[in-house]
């Protein structure tokens, strides 16, 4: 088990569109077992598998006060929404970068656990932000992209300038 390096946007893989899972097998479960460890490492409360640079559908949320209940989603899809809320999102892509967004309050989502057997769930609140941002991240989309065009080249702006702080220190 390995914790994995984290693309960082603007990394154009970050924009790749992930493919179904087929196969739910002992490498599945091992990838799934190292964006764990690297969402606990980070530290983080979702990861997709987009972010370590492997094209599957497959997320894992861990919205739990001591970190101990990792979920892991296959093919997650949903299937009803209702309500709204806004809250604060940040991203192990995007570091140190916090903005509001909107999105449903609850959701019901459909998917595969990691023995390929389909799983209903009904999520709200924290968790439930969890899952849609984690979802887009499936489609190559980031929470920035819900900013404005200005807004998101000052995040692009402020991570360059800090690789480059980095770099120099
Ligand atoms: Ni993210």
């Amino acid at each position: 088990m390995a914790v994995r390096e984290i693309l960082e946007f603007p990394d154009s893989r970050l924009r790749t569109v992930a493919k179904p899972v087929v196969q739910f097998d002992a490498a599945l479960a091992d990838l799934a077992q190292d964006m764990i460890e690297t969402m606990y490492a980070a530290p983080g409360i979702g990861l997709a598998a987009t972010q370590i640079d492997v094209h599957q559908r497959l997320i894992v949320c861990d919205v739990s006060e001591h970190h101990d209940q990792p979920l892991v989603l296959a093919n997650p899809r949903i299937l009803a929404q209702h309500g709204g809320q806004t809250y604060q999102e940040g991203c192990l892509s995007v570091p140190g970068i916090f903005a509001d967004v909107d999105r449903a309050l609850f959701v019901t989502i459909e998917a595969e656990d990691l023995s390929g057997k389909t799983i209903v769930l009904e999520a709200e609140g924290l968790l439930a932000v969890c899952i849609q941002h984690e979802m887009d991240h499936l489609q190559g989309k980031l929470f920035v992209d819900y900013l404005s065009p200005l807004k998101r080249e000052m995040v692009r702006r402020k991570l360059d300038k800090r690789r480059r702080q980095a770099a120099t220190a």
